[in-house]
C-alpha cells in the first residue's frame, strides 16, 4: 500500500470502491493496522471511554489527543492520520485553529470536528492555515448531554433534512471527509450520493462511501457494544487476521448487514 492521501481516497469514491477506517491510540495497535492494508486512522477521542475508562469523551484533552497522536504518527507510513478535536477545544475559530495546529503538529495529517453549519468559517480557516478537515454528523459524540443519550438521528423529516443540509454546508466550507454516525441507511444514502467528498459511516449502513470502528469493539474487548458492531475477532486467528478480516467486509459491503443498520 503507498501512502494514502485525500485525493487517494477521493478516487476511491469516484470509482466506487469502499474504504476501510478504524480507531487506534498507540504504536503498537497502529503498526497491525498498517500491516492490515487499513487506509486510515482515527486517533478519536472514544479514548477517553475505550482508554481511559470515562462515561464520555467528554473529559479529553488537546494533549491527550497530541500524545496518542504521536504515539500512532511515529509507528506508521501509509494510512492517512486523523486525529480528534476534543470537547470544547474549538468553541471559537481561534481556539480551533490554535488546538487543531498542535494536532498537525503531533503528527496528524487532518483533524475531526463534530458538529454542522455552525463550524464553517473554522473550517475555511483551517483550510487556509493548510489544515484538512473531516467534519462529523448524525449522533455526535461529545452532545451526548444535548442529545440526550447515545441515539440514532435523523430518522425524523425535518432533522433528516437539516442534516442534508449541514452535511452540504461542510463540503462547500472545505471539509474533505464526512464521519455519519448512527443515522438510517436511506439518509446515509442520500448524503452519500449528494457529497462529492467520501462519507465515512458508522452505524450508516453500508451505503456510505468508507466505514469506522473503534478497535476495541471490533476486536470483542468492549463488554457492550451497539447494534452497529460486528467482532472480528471472532474466528480469526490473530489481531491481524481480524483487522484484515474487517478490512476485507467493508471493501466487499459485506460489513455493515442489515442486522447492523438503522432504518
Ligand atoms: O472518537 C471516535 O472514535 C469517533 C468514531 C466513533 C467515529 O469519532
Amino acid at each position: 500500500m503507498s501512502q494514502v492521501s485525500i485525493p487517494s481516497l477521493l478516487k476511491k469514491k469516484q470509482a466506487k470502491q469502499a474504504f476501510a477506517v478504524i480507531t487506534c491510540y498507540d504504536a503498537g495497535f497502529a503498526k497491525l493496522v498498517e500491516k492490515a492494508g487499513i487506509d486510515a486512522i482515527l486517533v478519536g477521542d472514544s479514548l477517553g471511554m475505550v482508554v481511559q475508562g470515562h462515561e464520555s469523551t467528554l473529559p479529553v484533552s488537546v494533549e491527550e489527543m497530541a500524545y496518542h497522536t504521536r504515539c500512532v504518527a511515529r509507528a506508521v507510513q501509509q494510512p492517512l492520520i486523523i486525529t480528534d478535536l476534543p470537547f470544547g477545544s474549538y468553541n471559537t475559530e481561534n481556539d480551533c485553529l490554535r488546538h487543531a495546529t498542535t494536532l498537525m503538529q503531533a503528527g496528524a495529517a487532518m483533524v475531526k470536528l463534530e458538529g454542522g453549519s455552525w463550524l464553517c468559517d473554522s473550517i475555511v480557516k483551517l483550510n487556509r492555515a493548510g489544515i484538512p478537515v473531516c467534519g462529523h454528523l448524525g449522533l455526535t459524540p461529545q452532545s451526548v448531554n444535548l442529545l440526550g443519550g447515545y441515539r440514532v438521528q435523523g430518522r425524523e423529516d425535518d432533522k433528516a433534512e437539516a442534516m442534508l443540509r449541514d452535511a452540504l454546508a461542510l463540503e462547500q466550507a472545505g471539509a474533505s471527509l464526512l464521519v455519519l454516525e448512527c443515522v438510517p441507511q436511506k439518509l446515509a444514502a442520500q448524503i452519500s450520493e449528494t457529497l462529492s467528498i467520501p462519507v465515512i459511516g458508522i452505524g450508516a449502513g453500508n451505503v456510505t462511501d468508507a466505514q469506522v470502528l473503534v478497535l476495541h469493539d471490533l476486536l470483542g474487548v468492549t463488554e457492550k457494544t451497539a447494534k452497529f458492531v460486528r467482532n472480528f475477532a471472532d474466528g480469526a486467528s490473530s489481531i491481524e487476521d481480524a483487522l484484515v478480516r474487517y478490512k476485507n467486509a467493508v471493501e466487499e459491503r459485506s460489513f455493515p448487514a442489515d442486522e447492523h443498520t438503522f432504518s
